[in-house]
């Protein structure tokens, strides 16, 4: 496999669309790294939304007390109930938080990247975690990040 023909998958877990903003920005302003870019909400999602040869990228925000959007906890409950090797899995994570959430800043993607790490998925790069409070816009931060991350994960090994 190489990681530029595969298509980059980005999931996406929301509650009031930031999430999503990005993963489409991302969609539109990285299509010259690599096609295709495909935004899936994770809406309905399982475990075998990872089965796919590609490049995947959670973008989830985070609600209630440090939880997983609604939207993300079928798929981030099956990775706890239908567990499976994912060591296939090169992943990265944009993590949208609040810092003013002391005690559970970013953890939705936090979440996520724990879950996807015990089941043998490899992280690329560092988890980005946007902060709603420090005065940056997520989506230009967001895809500024994603280009970076590109830049790595592509890179033949
Ligand atoms: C009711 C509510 C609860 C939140 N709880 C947290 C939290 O526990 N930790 C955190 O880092 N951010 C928290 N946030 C901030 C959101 O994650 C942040 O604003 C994010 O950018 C929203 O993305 P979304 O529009 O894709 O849902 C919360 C926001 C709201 C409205």
């Amino acid at each position: 496999m190489t990681a530029a023909s595969s298509p980059l998958i980005t999931l996406v877990g929301t509650v009031t669309s930031t999430a999503e903003n990005v993963a489409r920005a991302i969609e539109m302003d990285c299509a010259d790294l690599i096609h295709p870019i495909e935004v899936q909400r994770m809406d309905g999602l399982d475990i075998r939304a990872f089965d796919r040869d590609a490049l995947y990228v959670i973008c989830s925000s985070t609600h209630g007390a440090g939880d997983v959007p609604e939207n993300a906890q079928a798929l981030y409950q099956s990775l706890d109930s239908e567990p499976r090797y994912l060591g296939h899995v090169r992943y990265g994570v944009i993590a949208l938080g609040d810092s003013s959430y002391t005690q559970t800043f970013c953890n939705g993607g936090l979440r996520f990247d724990e879950r996807l790490a015990d089941l043998g998925a490899v992280r690329i790069g560092d988890v980005f975690r946007h902060d709603a409070s420090d005065g940056t816009e997520a989506v230009a931060a967001g895809v500024a990040w994603c280009r970076d991350w590109l830049a790595q994960a592509l890179q033949p090994s």
